[in-house]
């Protein structure tokens, strides 16, 4: 099949690598020519475990290009995926731009084109989008849907840090269609997908995408919530969540305790989610409460810290981490930041690292911090480090690695030390257990 991706983010060119290594032909779209550029020479714009290597064994083979020109990309293929952003506006709620100004740049090409196409909206939109804000802009070429043209609307659920492996193996594949022909077409770019598919209307297939994340938010502000409670009472919440984890009926993902839920989607889609309720005219108190959890976390494990060790004025403090999780150099919503903030705040002295992220969270943050090239000069002569992510390479830490800090504290976000092996020799500062 020719399929083309409208934006090459993390979820546009993931699938179009994904689809083109099934067999399809594929054409990405971006705006940014200089992404286009780095995609037909085979290297992405992103990093993402494993997309290299397949990048480039699809652009040797033929299978992907990429290009500025979208009237091209639309005439020669059959099927279009938009993937262009969905960032939150200021007031939390969507914001349609980007895909509104993708969508009207089909107008042209599919008023000139011969032969019926369909549009599948990937980006994740609130209930509603594609059937009033896709679908009457792409009307505008004089062509009319269910004729002319199809539509659909088929949510992603890749996780950044493994992308790949979720998108070519993925839970399920939900399409929502217009009418049965776009979900014909829909399907055949899905065969060879070996996951449990479900069809649907295009509002649904909007709304499992927001569902989802919310309830996965809400059990990690859940595991929050009473990780403070675990703290106060001097056990530890990785017990309990084990322990509650084990009912089938609960399951123990996303029961983890940290710094609280980041990344490009979780609190953008929340959000979008609880802005979306209310221009219904209907409240949302779990979710509010999910956000305010979420906002207070990382502010919480900084603040606990500060009273451990009774104040952190001139601390130098190791900041391991600094994407919103490892695994990506994506630092959109990532917890770092309220953290570094409160560290500076109380006058303490931060030096980052991130083995892929450091660069992204220069333009982030405001203010100045100092920044390591690698992990082990990061905690030379540091009084404290605090773990904010779960990087392979943090994750293979071992004791004797903090014997060049000057200090001994260590605040384990994640929890991914194995706090036994440092209890002896370091203060260890886990969440949701006692210190
Ligand atoms: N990142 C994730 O983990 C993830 C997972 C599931 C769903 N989603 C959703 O998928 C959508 C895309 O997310 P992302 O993280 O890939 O975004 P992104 O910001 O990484 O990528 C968007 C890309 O679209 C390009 N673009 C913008 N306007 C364009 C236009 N008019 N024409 C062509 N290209 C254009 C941008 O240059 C950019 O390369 C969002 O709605 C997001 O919520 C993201």
């Amino acid at each position: 099949m020719n399929i083309s991706i409208i934006g090459t983010g993390y979820v546009g060119l993931v699938s179009g690598v994904g689809f083109a290594s099934k067999g399809h032909d594929v054409i990405c779209v971006d705006i940014v020519e200089e992404k286009v550029e780095k995609i037909n020479r085979g290297k992405p714009p992103i990093y993402e475990k494993g997309l290299e290597d397949l990048l480039k064994e699809v652009v040797d083979q033929g299978k992907l290009i990429a290009t500025t020109d979208i009237e091209k990309a639309i005439e020669n293929t059959e099927l279009t995926f938009i993937c262009v952003g969905t960032p939150s506006s200021s007031d939390g709620s969507i914001d349609l731009s980007g895909i509104e100004k993708a969508v009207e740049d089909m107008v042209i090409p599919l008023k000139e084109k011969n032969g019926y196409h369909v549009f599948c909206v990937k980006s994740t939109v609130v209930p509603g989008t594609t059937e009033e804000k896709v679908l009457p802009l792409l009307k505008r070429s004089g062509k009319k849907v269910g004729e002319d043209f199809g539509l659909g609307m088929n949510p992603e659920f890749l996780r950044e840090g493994i992308a790949l492996e979720d998108f070519l193996k993925p839970d399920r594949i939900v399409l929502g269609g217009i009418d049965e022909r776009s979900l014909d077409v829909l399907s055949i770019a899905y065969e060879g997908f070996d996951s449990p598919k479900q069809k649907t209307d295009i509002k649904s297939a909007e709304m499992i995408k927001y569902t989802s994340n919310a309830l996965l938010a809400t059990k990690i502000s859940f595991a929050n919530e009473i990780s403070r409670v675990c703290e106060k009472i001097g056990i530890d919440v990785y017990d309990v969540m084990e322990g509650v984890g084990l009912d089938h009926r609960i399951n123990r993902d996303f029961l983890n305790a940290g710094a609280g839920f980041g990344g490009s989607c979780f609190p953008k889609d929340v959000s979008a989610l609880v802005r979306f309720a209310k221009e219904n005219h209907l409240e949302t108190k779990i979710l509010d409460s999910v956000l305010t959890v979420n906002d207070e976390q990382p502010v919480h494990i900084v603040d606990r810290l500060n009273q451990i060790i009774g104040g952190l004025k001139g601390k130098r403090i190791a900041f391991l981490g600094l994407a919103f999780k490892g695994g990506t150099d994506d630092v959109r919503e990532t917890r770092a930041l309220p953290m570094v903030e409160k560290l500076l705040e109380l006058e303490a002295d931060v030096v980052g690292y991130d083995p892929e992220a450091s660069e992204n969270f220069k333009e982030l943050i405001l203010k100045d911090i100092d920044y390591s090239e690698n992990l082990h000069d990061a905690l030379k002569d540091a009084d404290i480090c605090i773990i904010q992510n779960d990087w392979e390479e943090f994750k293979r830490l071992e004791p004797e690695d903090f014997d060049t800090m000057k200090g001994d504290i260590i605040v384990d976000t994640r929890r991914i030390l194995k706090k036994e092996e440092y209890v002896d020799k370091f203060t260890y500062i886990g969440v949701g257990c006692d210190n």
